[in-house]
């Protein structure tokens, strides 16, 4: 990290993590000469509102609520590092229009779900899991019957994205054929085969793993026509998200004989606390891997979730470089010698650019690079300009109408 004195000294930016985020971030944060408050506990609104108007970056998880009002109550929040994968927790509009992006990590743990998927499939087809069921019954079931080796079957995946992609790497290392269909044209690793119809897939497919997001296209879209497409015998997998799956569909086809087993991490209504009872349907089928949506909860996945997201603050700090912000414009150049940066953040009105230009002109800056980039309410410009003038620029940006909020870095 750029160690060199900046237009607004490390020490005076004020970093609040809540929610016991990983030393991981602490660590980088530290190590790019910024100290942090690190809470444990997620807060309030009431307390939220009390604090935020003295901060600068603010860290939170799953469990804090970044409402309009306390967006609207922060004066100085440069940005919002979620440390997590979602970021409905976030008013992300409220927070755009306050010129403050808002990171995660959608990466970091892309690795652990493939993993647990992985695991799944070698269970299932083995039968282990309802096999260890009996014997923590004192049964002992020492058949072949019912169990497969993986090894030269088809696993058909259902969303290429992130996760897709590696559960077929790992597939093929086990000897798996690896179909996929996505509703976009992706690019296959290794050996797998693009399909053209999800359909093709089902019917082709021994496994079938499902690794969409929830959108209203995948909301229950393994229902019963689709599962009834299955193979006989074959066995499902959701680790995605819990509208994808009907759950009566899937019980009914699990008691039926018509699919031979399923791991389901993820549920249409999950419990707020582990203090809550676990209900449903699926409950007592023999095997049937069920687990409380931790396919992307390992110690590697929050370490990699603390660097991903503490990267992503640190390099907006430090250059204005939005790259994985989910609610704002994308804008990254690289840090030129011997300039002064500013960024800009303004309303997408009409007229709003050319002011901008106009006020830039009248100064005579000489600007040696520039980038914009709009979204629908907010346009981001970072412009690379001379140190002699960067404080008259931006004195002068600050004034007009659509300017939310201008920074200048050198
Ligand atoms: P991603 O966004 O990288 O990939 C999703 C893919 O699904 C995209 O390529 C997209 O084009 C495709 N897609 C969207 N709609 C589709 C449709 N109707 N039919 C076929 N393909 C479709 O997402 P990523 O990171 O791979 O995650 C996949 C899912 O796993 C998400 O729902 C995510 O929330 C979930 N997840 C679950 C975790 C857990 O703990 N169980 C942890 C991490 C992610």
């Amino acid at each position: 990290m750029n160690s060199s004195p900046t237009s607004f000294p490390r020490e005076k930016v004020s970093i609040l993590l809540l929610e016991g985020i990983h030393q991981s971030a602490i660590e980088n944060f530290d190590r790019a000469g910024y100290s942090v408050i690190n809470r444990s506990g997620a807060l309030s609104e009431e307390d939220l509102l009390e604090l935020i108007p003295n901060v600068h970056i603010l860290g939170i998880r799953s469990k804090t609520q970044i409402t309009p009002r306390v967006v609207e109550a922060s004066q100085h929040l440069l940005a919002i590092g979620c440390f997590c994968i979602g970021t409905n927790q976030v008013a992300l509009e409220a927070a755009a229009r306050n010129g403050t992006p808002v990171f995660n990590a959608p990466f970091s743990n892309t690795r652990s779900v493939a993993e647990l998927t992985i695991a799944e499939v070698v269970m299932l087809s083995r039968r282990a899991a309802h096999k260890s069921q009996l014997m923590h019954q004192g049964i002992w079931d020492k058949s072949a019957t019912g169990s497969y080796e993986v090894r030269g079957k088809t696993i058909g995946i259902v969303g290429y994205g992130n996760i897709g992609p590696q559960v077929g790497i790992l597939a093929e290392a086990l000897g798996m054929h690896v179909l996929y269909f996505d509703i976009k044209k992706v690019l296959p690793l290794g050996n797998a085969q693009p399909v053209s119809s999800l359909e093709e897939l089902l019917k082709r497919s021994d496994f079938v793993t499902l690794h969409v997001p929830e959108t209203p296209q995948t909301k229950s879209m393994i229902g019963a026509a689709e599962i009834g497409k299955m193979k006989k015998g074959s066995i499902l997998l959701n680790l995605s998200r819990g509208t994808v799956v009907d759950l009566s569909a899937l019980q009914h086809a699990l008691s039926n004989e018509h699919l031979a087993g399923a791991a389901i991490d993820v549920f249409p209504e999950e419990p707020m606390t582990n203090a809550e009872e676990f209900v449903s349907e699926l409950r007592g089928i023999p095997n049937v891997i069920l687990t409380p949506h931790v396919g992307g909860s390992t110690l590697e996945a929050q370490r990699s979730i603390g660097v991903e997201v503490s990267d992503s603050l640190i390099g907006f700090l430090e250059t204005g470089a939005s790259v994985g912000a989910v609610n704002f414009p994308v804008v990254e150049l690289p840090v030129l010698e011997d300039s002064h940066r500013v960024l800009n953040i303004h309303r997408n009105i009409p007229g709003a650019l050319s002011e901008i230009n106009r006020v830039i002109a009248e100064t005579g800056a000489n600007i040696s690079a520039q980038y914009l980039s709009t979204h629908s309410e907010i346009g981001y410009l970072i412009m690379d300009v001379g140190p002699k003038l960067s404080r008259e620029v931006k004195q002068h940006l600050d004034k007009l109408p659509a300017n939310i909020r201008t920074r200048l870095l050198f």
